[in-house]
């Protein structure tokens, strides 16, 4: 294992709760019921994939332009930044501080993987944006999460193999986009949204370098 690429939202910090509020204020103002089942469905997935789900959620999938469109998201996107214009390093989640450090004295790459494009953002007001040696511009991609290509691209910018790099998501999409991209994929959550990761823990708290290590190992014997 030569490098670790992170999702940010959900397995860095807990922006999904923010994503959900956002989202929540703009469709209550064009009148589509938005909750926390249908915000589950969204993690993962570009700002505009979110707004058409969301549309075709509330039968509004034609209602809109173009031009339209972009105001909510704009609107959205200001709404969020508000709320994570708040957040502090108090706000990492449990062990992933630890694991940073851990990953840092090891000599292990550190990526970011993270469709949001106010990631470098949230790092800064996390206070841990100079751990990373990568950070995916998501604006740059030409496809989203499930494809590999976010994870492929932290790959070459950190110059590690696929195959020598694990990666940690919180949602299907994500976990599906590593396990394309050859990586060993750790899954933060329920087993059951979770298919497909090699590795899957209950809560951020339970990442540590060794538990990466010993189920990396495992896994390679077994794979050979
Ligand atoms: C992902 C979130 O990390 O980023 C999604 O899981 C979000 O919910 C996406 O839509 C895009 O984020 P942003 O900050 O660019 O709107
Ligand atoms: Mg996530």
């Amino acid at each position: 294992m030569r490098a670790v690429i992170f999702d940010l939202d959900g397995v860095i910090t807990d922006t999904a709760e923010y994503h959900f509020l956002a989202w929540k204020h703009i469709a209550e103002q064009i009148d589509i019921l938005f909750d926390r089942d249908m915000n589950e469905r969204l993690k993962g997935i570009s700002r505009e994939a979110s707004l058409e789900r969301i549309l075709i959620f509330g039968g509004a999938e034609k209602k809109y332009t173009n031009a339209e469109k972009q105001e909510l998201m704009h609107q959205k996107n200001q709404y969020y930044q508000t709320l994570i214009s708040k957040l502090t390093p108090e706000d990492l989640l449990p062990g992933i501080g630890r694991l940073l450090c851990q990953l840092k004295n090891e000599n292990i790459k550190i990526g970011l993987a993270s469709s949001s494009r106010n990631a470098p953002e949230i790092l800064r007001h996390l206070a841990i944006i100079d751990d990373f040696d990568a950070i995916v511009d998501p604006a740059a991609l030409a496809k989203g999460k499930p494809d590999p290509e976010i994870f492929l691209t932290a790959a070459a910018l950190l110059d590690v193999s696929p195959a020598d790099c694990a990666a940690i998501e919180d949602a299907e999409a994500g976990i599906s986009a590593i396990k394309s991209a050859g990586m060993f994929a750790v899954g933060v959550g329920q087993e059951q949204s979770m298919l497909g990761a090699d590795l899957v823990v209950r809560q951020t708290s339970d990442l540590t370098l060794e538990l990466l290590h010993g189920e990396w190992e495992q896994h390679r014997i077994k794979s050979i």
